[in-house]
């Protein structure tokens, strides 16, 4: 987690640095700092957000600089603990991204050799470690410092009068953006979307010198050249447009991404002929996935399986690490919206460690997953800002039933009757936001308890796991996520008035059973928020509100049903007041363990 950011240039470093150390605030956001050289290093820092610093800078000529707002792994937010780290003598600072493993025994080594290290961050060793080896060589020194380190540091380092910004990435992204006589480093493109389209990508073990005019790119003590590649996304992607929060936004760009995501594909043929045997055939799937992308990977399992009559099994990266198996020589597919997610990652080290052949699907064009993958098939939902997934959830479930519809085992009538349907998604989308209204009228009541469950089945349980997950997020109202027959296994016991249940009553074969549950638990008297397809009266008079979505084939029902747990998290966020697209301890791309 955490973004870093570089620039050096014509222009005063600070302005640039700040803005775009604010489109990287989803990395992390519990403090923030820059350093800029203008003869000797201006160092500022403090807990907070990047706004907040702002209000506090003096005017700082120099026009080279790096910035940081991080995520604490090592040390609590506090001012102290901000980077950028600086080493004693104040020549030099670092910003880094990642997670020192030995930083201990380091710690410890240099405090001998006396070196005063005064933060309770890993980051602070690199400074003291530069400033250790430095004898007139600056990017020698950095490279140095590296060979030190063991762990995950993709870092940037500047030095007090240098023309010269040095970055090293390891284990998490880096991006060089090229300018006119100006160049950047960042952590990820929508960062420097207000000022070049022409970047860089790093590899792992690469070592960047940058100056406004030059660009020089080592790994493995060679000089390498690696390709320029230009960002598709456009300054509008990655801005509020006029909605409120870039969730909401996020969340009303659904339609459009579905559509985008749809005819990439079409244009781009089956991604899905990757999947097939030799015979044609898909067999049997592992999904891989965490949190959100979970989710998507859960609702991907019911399509696959209704669809095409193979089993699947999904598992939660984090405890595939450890636990999970794979057959040698199977495929499987690995979500993950940013393509950073060290968990995912890690299973994919492991799935290839074991004969595996990984399909990763992403949203993040040149990720650390689309090197590491086999192959990827992209997502094409723009950048997602805020730190809860939606558009990019959404996405991914389109993907999903991209790549099974090759492989239904239905007949020509009904596979075409679902591309049908598919393709007529994002007028059902629409409608749903169209009924905005309602779901925020609903979201309004339950914002006032602390307690909710959601509940589903079938292919809409994910969806309850996922209503659960983002109703907790970003409005922290306590929820749980249960399969509807599960509640009365335990959970019963804290249904009453104060915890209602937000149920999805979907028009397929669980229907019945649903409706039997909503009754168990209206005798309970729990409030129920009932999401019921247009046209369903079973709910009137039973349930104490109701959202009605759009008719659907049951196999697009999480599409729809899951807007509106979407909506109804905002909502509710929004009424308890919450920071909605920065929660509290949250960062978008989650690169520890
Ligand atoms: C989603 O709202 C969450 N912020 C989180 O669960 C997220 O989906 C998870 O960390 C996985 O991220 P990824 O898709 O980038 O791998």
């Amino acid at each position: 987690m955490c973004g870093i950011v570089g620039y050096i240039g014509k222009k005063r470093a600070q302005p640039i640095l700040l803005n775009c150390l604010s489109k990287l605030e989803y990395r992390g956001y519990d403090s923030c700092g820059i350093a800029v050289s203008n003869g000797s290093l201006q160092v500022y820092k403090d807990i907070g957000r990047v706004k907040a610093l702002e209000k506090t800078l003096p005017f700082i000529k120099g026009m080279v600089g790096i910035g940081h707002t991080r995520w604490a792994t090592h040390g609590e937010p506090s001012k102290i603990n901000a980077h950028p780290h600086c080493d004693c003598t104040g020549r030099f600072a670092v910003v880094h991204n990642g997670t020192i493993n030995n930083y201990h025994e380091l710690r410890e080594k240099l405090t001998a050799e006396g070196h005063t290290l005064v933060s309770q961050t890993d980051t602070e060793v690199i400074a003291h470690l530069i400033e250790k080896y430095y004898s007139g060589d600056f990017p020698g020194a950095v490279e140095m410092a590296l060979h030190e380190l063991e762990g995950v540091y993709t870092m940037i380092a500047i030095m007090a009068g240098e023309h010269r910004l040095v970055a090293a990435r390891k284990d998490s992204p880096l991006v060089i953006g090229i300018g006119d006589r100006e160049n950047y480093f960042a952590s990820d493109v929508t960062a420097l979307l207000d000022y070049t389209s022409r970047v860089i990508y790093l590899e792992d073990g690469d070592i960047a010198v940058i100056t406004a005019d030059s660009i020089n790119i080592r790994n493995n003590g060679a000089g390498i050249d690696r390709e320029e590649h230009k960002i598709s996304w456009s300054v509008e992607d990655a801005q509020k447009s006029g909605y409120e929060h870039f969730l909401l936004k996020e969340i009303h760009e659904q339609p459009k991404v579905i559509r985008d995501t749809l005819s990439g594909y079409i244009s781009a043929g089956e991604p899905a002929a990757e999947l097939a045997g030799d015979g044609g055939s898909m067999d049997d799937m592992l999904i891989l996935a965490c949190g959100t992308s979970y989710h998507a990977g859960l609702v991907g399992k019911y399509i696959i399986e209704k669809l095409v009559d193979v089993p699947v099994r999904v598992e939660m990266a984090d405890e595939f690490i450890y636990s999970g198996q794979a057959a040698a020589g199977s495929r499987a597919v690995v979500i993950t919206q940013s393509g950073e997610t060290l968990d995912a990652l890690k299973a994919i080290k492991k799935l290839k460690e074991t004969g595996c052949r990984v399909i990763a699907i992403t949203n993040v064009v040149g990720s650390t997953v689309t090197r590491t993958a086999d192959r990827t098939i992209y997502l094409r939902a723009g950048p997602e800002i805020s730190v809860a997934a939606t558009k990019t959830y959404m996405a991914q479930l389109i993907a999903l039933y991209w790549l099974a519809l090759p492989y239904a085992k239905v007949d020509i009538k009904k596979l075409d009757s679902l591309v049908t349907e598919l393709r007529q998604l994002p007028v059902k989308v629409q409608q749903v936001l169209d009924n905005e209204a309602a779901v925020a009228d609903c979201a309004r009541q339950l914002a006032g308890y602390e307690n909710v469950f959601f509940i589903g089945k079938g292919i809409n349980y994910p969806v309850a796991l996922e209503g659960a997950l983002k109703l907790k997020e970003i409005s922290y109202i306590h929820a749980e996520g249960y399969a509807a027959g599960e509640l009365k296994h335990g959970p019963f016991a804290l249904l009453g008035e104060k915890t209602p249940v937000v149920a999805i009553v979907a028009q397929d074969n669980t229907h019945e059973a649903i409706v039997t549950s909503i009754k168990e638990i209206k005798a309970r008297r729990s409030p129920v928020l009932a999401i019921v397809s247009e046209g369903d009266e079973t709910m009137t008079g039973l349930a104490d509100m109701i959202v009605t979505v759009p008719r659907v084939d049951p196999l697009f029902s999480p599409v729809v049903n899951s807007v509106v747990v979407q909506l109804l998290s905002y909502f509710a966020a929004k009424e308890r007041g919450c920071p909605i697209d920065f929660p509290r301890n949250l960062a978008k791309s989650v690169t520890v363990e």
